[in-house]
């Protein structure tokens, strides 16, 4: 494959899914790339690539080449204990469900904890997990779980809300009825999404920020920003912290040891500018 071919599929994927392909997995991707387009009846690369753009289904099969979808259940608990600690807080202001999205949700592992600990401390929550693939949100829909997911999960947690099924572990009806799951792309399809509400309290969008080119950060962090409710709440991976960092958006504070963002209002945003520009 030449070079030039090479630069438009990973331009294409850079630009329709987020992700940075390292130069180094671009040969084995492009393998993989060729026996799909072969498998859609595509006659050559250049065609396929083309038509990454209008053919949905390609683009999804593509998906599926290049995400990662390493995710378990309470997967940095110290981010898990701060929510827990803000939830009483935050219901007692909104005197509403407390909206939680989580983009980019994986097999559900992280919604299912919110869902998990929403129930343990009896805050109504409404929940909404979503991912651009299609085969992980499906799974997440069946709620069913690898013991390698639940790996650092208590033994009085696993009692509690899972049932032990020929090796696997099925989330009880009471927690999966709390969590709903959609397909978006987060860095392209609409928003708000179809029958979701325009603002949510808080979002979790973790370790997905790292794989993507500098400019499909940009535009995540600001359809972020877009959707979150004023003073709205953002949790990142804590290795994403300083992709995310933009002092007139959202601020930082820390709770339970856990950086948090929280959603600047333009007004503060502005002070926040003068304040920084002011010299002594
Ligand atoms: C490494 S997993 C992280 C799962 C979970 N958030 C966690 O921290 O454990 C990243 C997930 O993001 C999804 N993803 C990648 N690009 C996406 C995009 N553009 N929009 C929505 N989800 C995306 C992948 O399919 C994958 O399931």
């Amino acid at each position: 494959m030449s070079e030039k071919l090479k630069h438009k599929l990973r331009d294409k994927i850079a630009k329709l899914i987020g992700f940075d392909i390292k130069e180094r997995d671009m040969d084995s991707l492009i393998t993989r790339f060729g026996i799909l387009a072969l498998q859609r009846g595509y006659q050559n690369l250049h065609e396929a690539i083309e038509s990454l753009e209008s053919d949905p289904e390609l683009l999804m099969d593509t998906v599926e080449l290049v995400s990662v979808s390493e995710s378990y259940f309470f997967r940095e608990p110290a981010q898990f204990e701060a929510l827990a600690q803000i939830l009483p807080e935050l219901y007692a202001r909104l005197h509403h469900p407390v909206r939680i999205w989580s983009v980019g949700t994986a097999r559900g592992e992280e919604l299912c904890t919110i869902a998990i600990i929403a129930h343990e401390s009896g805050i109504p929550v409404y929940l909404l997990g979503t991912d651009v693939s299609k085969s992980m949100v499906e799974t997440a829909k069946r709620g069913v779980f690898s013991s390698w997911s639940l790996r650092i999960v208590s033994n009085e947690i696993k009692e509690k809300y899972f049932v032990s099924e020929g090796g696997f572990f099925r989330l009880k009806d009471e927690i999966r009825r709390m969590c709903r799951f959609k397909r978006h792309n987060i860095l392209r399809d609409p928003l708000p999404i179809s029958g979701e509400p325009d603002r949510w309290d808080i979002i979790f969008c973790r370790n997905l920020l790292i794989y993507f080119t500098p400019e499909a950060i940009e535009v995540v962090k600001d359809r972020l920003y877009r959707s979150l409710s004023d003073d709205g709440l953002l949790f990142v991976a804590s290795s994403e912290v300083l992709l995310t960092a933009n002092a007139h958006r959202f601020e930082s504070f820390e709770k339970n040891g856990v950086f948090i963002l929280r959603k600047l209002e333009k007004s503060r945003q502005h002070r926040l500018r003068s304040l920084n520009s002011l010299s002594f």
